[in-house]
């Protein structure tokens, strides 16, 4: 879209019909009049991760008047910050970055706002020393999604009559210092605190891999002989658990009680099959709420600053019900 504008200031200003309608034809010819969005993504880490990239690959398309480019950092801010500033040399209108950690931004998006791009966050947040850096954020509200965990083992806990038994609890961890990991982290620990008689035997990050989730899983289970509880910061990492907890013969779900974020479907199948107890959703349909914000801005309108998105908690007694109209 701002080539479009520059060629037209261009052409204005070029005496002559030849060269006007020699313009004119390659405007067309490229199609220069799509919004350019380039999008940073984190990685391909999880079944989450998955369904965010599809949802920007499927909103950001040429018939909706974009022109998306891609970019998987593998898991690695050094390729994001290489991602942004090619965005910056491709001259795109949005950049759109979900950061895989809060700090060391600064330089980047000062650059970015030198060449008069705007930059929209989506999914994880970042921690910047001058909030003008970036336009908008849209996402799951971390903090809440691990109080919210918390609160589903209280409510079990009493349910079950165990308000008498110490509960000995493990925390899988996701990527440290990401956002996702340092809200969800901090609404456990917190919560968990509060109770005297839940005992937090051991925190590690399993990088929010279903592989690192299940290698994790195994030294806890030979460092601890009764695990109660374990918290697993996303489904991939629950998966991973389930299957290391099976291995040394316990029952998930049963022996240990499994909570886990983001409640994709393969998370529903696992909760119907008795095996994860609880899923705190953390919806990745953000790609048709950052369009959203764009037709916005490009209407000359303002959004909010952060924007949460609504957000539920699911378990065994409603899996069965809620999966046909899951949309990821
Ligand atoms: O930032 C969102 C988190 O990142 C999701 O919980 C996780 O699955 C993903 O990798």
């Amino acid at each position: 879209m701002k080539k479009l504008l520059v060629l037209l200031m261009v052409l204005v200003t070029v005496a002559g019909g030849m060269v006007f309608a020699a313009g004119a034809s390659e405007v067309a010819a490229t199609g220069s009049d799509l919004i350019t969005v380039g999008y940073s993504q984190v990685g391909a880490e999880s079944d989450w991760r998955t369904a965010n990239t599809e949802s920007f690959k499927s909103t950001f398309v040429e018939a909706n008047g974009y022109k998306l480019i891609f970019d998987d950092a593998q898991q690695k801010q050094e390729n994001q910050i290489k991602a942004i500033r090619n965005f910056i040399q491709q001259d795109v209108d949005y950049i759109v970055v979900a950061p895989v950690v809060e700090t060391g931004w600064d330089t980047v998006l000062t650059e970015a706002k030198a060449a008069g791009i705007p930059v929209i966050l989506s999914d994880r947040m970042m921690k910047l020393s001058d909030d003008s850096l970036y336009l908008a954020w849209v996402g799951g509200n971390f903090l809440k999604e691990g109080q919210d965990g918390v609160s589903w083992l209280n409510d079990y806990v009493k349910k079950a009559g165990r308000e008498n038994e110490d509960l000995n609890i493990i925390l899988l961890q996701g990527t440290i210092g990401s956002s996702a990991q340092v809200g969800r982290t901090q609404g456990i620990t917190e919560g968990l605190a509060k109770n005297p008689r839940y005992k937090l035997l051991a925190k590690q990050t399993g990088e929010f891999t279903q592989a690192k989730g299940q290698e994790v899983m195994e030294s806890m289970l030979k460092a601890y002989s009764d695990i109660d509880v374990v918290f697993a910061e996303n489904d991939n990492m629950a998966f991973g658990a389930i299957d290391a907890i099976k291995a040394v013969g316990k029952v998930p779900g049963k022996d240990i009680i499994i909570i886990s974020f983001d409640a994709v479907h393969e998370a529903f199948n696992k909760m119907i099959a008795g095996e994860l107890n609880c899923a705190v959703e953390c919806n990745p349909l953000h790609g048709p709420r950052v369009a959203e914000i764009i037709q916005i801005l490009e209407a000359g309108g303002k959004v909010e600053k952060i924007m949460y998105v609504d957000e539920g908690v699911f378990d065994t007694s409603n899996a069965k019900e809620v999966l046909p109209t899951r949309k990821y």
